[in-house]
This record gives structure tokens, sequence and C-alpha cells, in this order.
């Protein structure tokens, strides 16, 4: 059975969307643990309220950095829950060579935006401020870039006149939880997970 990692940040919407796949069957796999390098995120209750393994990535304070030391650790935790493919799901710290090594081409990312345009945070907000007529959603295999790496799945989406940054994420993330799953099983499939 295909046993997938997901570190989040914040909700977990796209956590919840991945649960709600394997529940009804149209994603073959079990989510083996979340992890979280904010202790307060949401996504750490809705694993807590589902009965699935979880825990906290010990950044010590630093705001944004992600220490070779902790990224080891970070691997460590994800091979002993059994993890065969890890899914980045509203992560916010760049994966460097501790954990990339450890699952080579197994780190999958969504990200709100067509990439290679509007990398890093609030895609969606630079998107409506850079007036473009569209955007869309990524999910890609991760490398040591920010928010770069193959690309596995992208749909596009059409931006409303006058659409506001949160009115055009609520958009984006319709259509984040219905191709995550997806493109994570499409995935798991074409590497034989
Ligand atoms: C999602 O919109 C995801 O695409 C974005 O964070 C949000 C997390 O929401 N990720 C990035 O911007 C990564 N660069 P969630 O916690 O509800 O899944």
């Amino acid at each position: 059975m295909l046993t997938l990692g997901i570190l989040g940040s914040g909700s977990g919407s796209n956590m919840q969307a991945i649960l709600d796949a394997i529940t009804s069957g149209t994603l073959q796999a079990k989510i083996g643990i979340v992890l979280s390098d904010n202790p307060d995120a949401f996504i750490l209750k809705r694993a807590e309220e589902n009965g699935i393994p979880h825990g906290v990535i010990d950044c010590a304070g630093h705001k944004t950095k992600f220490s070779d030391l902790v990224q080891a650790q970070t691997a460590g935790m994800l091979k002993q829950a059994g993890v065969d493919l890890v899914c980045l799901a509203g992560f916010m710290r760049l994966v460097k060579a501790p954990l990339l090594d450890a699952f080579p081409s197994k780190i999958l990312n969504i990200h709100p935006s067509l990439l290679p345009a509007f990398p890093g945070v609030a895609a969606w907000a630079q998107a409506v401020a850079a007036k473009v007529k569209e955007t869309g959603v990524t999910v890609h295999v991760v490398d040591s870039g920010m928010d770069t790496g193959p690309v596995i799945l992208q749909e596009k989406l059409e931006i409303l006149p006058d659409e506001t940054a949160d009115a055009l994420h609520k958009r984006l993330q319709v259509i984040e939880h219905r191709i995550y799953p997806l493109a994570i099983s499409q995935y798991a499939n074409s590497l034989n997970l």
C-alpha cells in the first residue's frame, strides 16, 4: 500500500482533500504521518481528529530556516512511518539536500500558480497584482529550487474582472483539492509505488 507523508504549515485543506480521496477510494494509499513546522497549525488538528500519526518539525523558533539537522530529523520521522512518497501541502520552508536525498524524486508539491510564473508566497496575490488574465495550479516534483522541479499536472483558471486575491485563492483551492490526489495517484503509479 502506497504510504504518504504530508508536510504542511497551515490549514491543511489539501491534506483533507487527499484523505477524502483515500476514503472514497479514488486514491489507493494511506497517510502514514502528517508533520508541521507550526505546532498550532490546523493541519495537525485535522490529523489528530482523523487518527493519523502526526508530529511537529521543531525549527527552534526560526521563521524560515530549515537546517540540515532538522531536515535529516524530518527524513528520519518520515522513514520511520514507512513513507514512500512525501506530499508538501502548504509547507512554507525550502526543502534541501538531506530531505531530497532521502526521498529522491519522491517529494511532490502543490502550488497555486502556473509555474514558473509566481513562485513563492501568496502566488494568487502576485497574479492579481501583476494584472494577468489567467493563473492556475501546478503539481510538481520538488528539487532544490523554490517551486521549481518537473511539472506533473497543471490546470489553468481565468481571473475574473476585479477579482480580489482572496476570492481567487478560494477558486484556486477548489482546483487544488481536485487535482492533487489525482496527480499523486498518477505519479505513484508511474513509479510503481
Ligand atoms: C495552498 O493554496 C497551497 O497551494 C499553497 O498554500 C496553501 C495551503 O493551503 N502552497 C504554496 O503557496 C507553496 N508555495 P492548505 O493548508 O489549506 O492546504
